[in-house]
């Protein structure tokens, strides 16, 4: 029987890893729940526990993206366990962040349908959110075997165009400084390279691994560069000059989102060579490459 406790696995027993993954899903809310109790928000509480959920939905939106290729390239099978977890868990924020605003907005319902039908970023916010509900409710077992896996899958696949969608709100809804979703967007690019290459027929061995990491590093400063440049008219120069600060300041704060990405890749890279070798030496061959089962738990 499959256990609906986010603790157990599907045969019923405690998983550390989604006892671990529940816990951190909780974490920010938890922590937003805390710091509104001891009056740590500001003078908005409302607006700041809005922005907070939003940008938890996105982050925990690319963890989602991250398992199936991560589990591929550090040949980690059961990391497909926590991936319906973690789908729900961006819904929720999701749902959390559209609660939190209308209460900001007194729960006026006049008000908040004109809001949303008057500002863009808001029409994409919600055409975002409905798209994470569709997925959420399709995610169950039942609806799987309802819908039959090739249509469970191409309707899942919409998946990337919603992580797009809640990437333009995020950048639209910023007012001058776009390093969050700049970083975001950029790991979003890391990502599909992870998942478009293979299918390319290129294999992601760790030395490849780290060249896709240092391009979406320059894609992302590029890319940055490019939302300045046009949205705010500032020099394309003198921002994209902007990623050689680390180098003449040496302090973290001089980290564009471009290197963050590009660490992230790198990392990713290490870890890949690690288990490789790790691999090696205990005699096994990397695990043959299932095919992506939405059964497998995701
Ligand atoms: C009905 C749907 C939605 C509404 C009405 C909405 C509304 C808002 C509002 C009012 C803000 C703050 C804007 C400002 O202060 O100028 C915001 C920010 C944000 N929203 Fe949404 N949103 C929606 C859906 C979503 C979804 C589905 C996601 C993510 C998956 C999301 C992610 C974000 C992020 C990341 C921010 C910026 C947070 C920050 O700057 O710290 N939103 N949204």
């Amino acid at each position: 029987m499959t256990s609906w406790l986010p603790w157990l696995d599907r045969q019923g027993r405690f998983s550390g890893l989604r006892a671990t993954a529940f816990a951190l899903v909780l974490l920010p809310a938890l922590w937003l729940a805390f710091d509104a109790w001891t009056g740590q928000l500001g003078s908005k509480p409302w607006t700041r526990a809005v922005h907070d959920t939003g940008t938890w939905a996105v982050r925990l939106l690319l963890v989602t993206l991250a398992i199936s290729p991560l589990r591929r390239i550090l040949d980690w099978g059961k990391l497909l366990g926590i991936r319906r977890m973690l789908g729900l868990s961006v819904m929720f924020y999701g749902l959390s962040h559209l609660l939190l605003y209308c209460i900001d907005l007194g729960f006026d319902g006049g008000l908040i349908v004109s809001e949303i039908v008057k500002r863009f970023y808001l029409l994409v916010g919600i055409t975002t959110l409905t798209g994470l509900i569709a997925l959420g409710v399709t995610s169950t077992d039942g609806m799987i075997r309802r819908l039959g896996a090739a249509r469970w899958q191409r309707l899942h696949n919409l998946v990337y165009a919603i992580t797009a969608l809640a990437l333009l709100h995020f950048a639209l809804q910023s007012k001058i400084d776009v390093t969050q979703p700049a970083l975001m967007a950029g790991l979003f690019a890391l990502l599909m390279a992870y998942r478009l290459l293979p299918r390319l027929g290129v294999t992601l061995d760790p030395g490849r691994l780290a060249l896709i990491a240092l391009a979406a590093g320059l894609l992302t400063a590029l890319a940055e560069t490019a939302w300045y440049a046009f949205a705010t008219g500032v020099p394309a120069w003198t921002v994209f000059q902007a990623n050689a600060d680390i180098v003449v300041y040496g302090e973290w704060a001089a980290l564009r989102p471009g290197h963050w990405v590009a660490f992230a890749g790198l990392v990713v890279a290490a870890a890949s060579l690690f288990r490789g070798s790790g691999a090696r030496r205990a005699g096994r061959r990397p695990r043959q490459r299932e095919r992506l089962s939405p059964q497998a738990g995701g």
